[in-house]
């Protein structure tokens, strides 16, 4: 072998080496690419989706289940505040007269809501309230009429004695009718399992 033809094979020996080198490097960068905008987009998923729990509970019933449902899907806990609070006479089903009896009898009876909520923030909104006559209580329908729902998803749940929570739901829907809602749950008592299986935007 002359002089030159060892000059010619070592650097033909180094362009393959760089050539390998420089192969795997990219490959590797490529590789290393698909798991990062993957992550990404789970992250752009979550913002998207920002949960909001809102509920209305006159003696705390309801509270409970609404402050499970936060815990377990990480949604903002949100209480629906009546300008006027509920006495206990105000809430006696065996009076006719009493306040709560003649809202529910009352087809325009909307109860003032003393906060603002930001509904503008979220865009899974679940509803919550007690069952009073077989419906929501006024002040759900009150919430409905001053603030736009369009396209936000809505998972109704309430509390009751007995009674489900089909009837109130049909009611509420006319009340936004550009949502999207979800099948409702009724709730009888706090049971932190049921509402795991169940709060199904976690
Ligand atoms: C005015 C009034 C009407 C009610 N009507 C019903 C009813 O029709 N059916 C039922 O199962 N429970 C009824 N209840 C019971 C409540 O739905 C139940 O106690 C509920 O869990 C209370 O929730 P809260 O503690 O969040 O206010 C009524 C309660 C009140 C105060």
């Amino acid at each position: 072998m002359d002089k030159k033809m060892i000059i010619t094979t070592g650097i033909l020996f180094i362009i393959i080496i760089l050539g390998i080198f420089t192969y795997t490097l990219m490959s590797k960068n490529s590789f290393a690419d698909k798991p990062e905008e993957t992550e990404k987009d789970g992250e752009n998923d979550k913002i998207k989706r920002k949960i909001g729990v809102i509920y209305f509970s006159a003696t705390g019933t309801t509270k409970e289940i609404a402050d499970y449902i936060s815990q377990t899907t990480g949604g903002d806990l949100i209480e629906i505040v009546p300008e006027e609070n509920y006495t206990s006479a105000d809430l006696n089903y065996t009076d006719d007269d009493s306040r709560a009896n003649k809202e529910q009898k009352s087809v325009n009876a909307r109860p003032k809501i003393k906060n603002k909520l930001q509904i503008e923030e979220y865009d899974t909104i679940y509803l919550g309230y007690p069952i009073w006559w077989g419906m929501a209580p006024k002040i759900i329908y009150t919430l409905l009429d001053t603030y736009d729902f369009k396209d936000k998803e809505i998972i109704p749940f309430c509390t009751s004695g007995g009674s489900s929570i089909d009837v109130s739901v049909e009611d509420l829907k006319e009340l936004a009718k550009n949502a999207v809602w979800h099948d409702g749950k009724r709730f009888s008592k706090t049971s932190k399992d049921e509402i795991e299986n169940w709060a199904i935007w976690k």
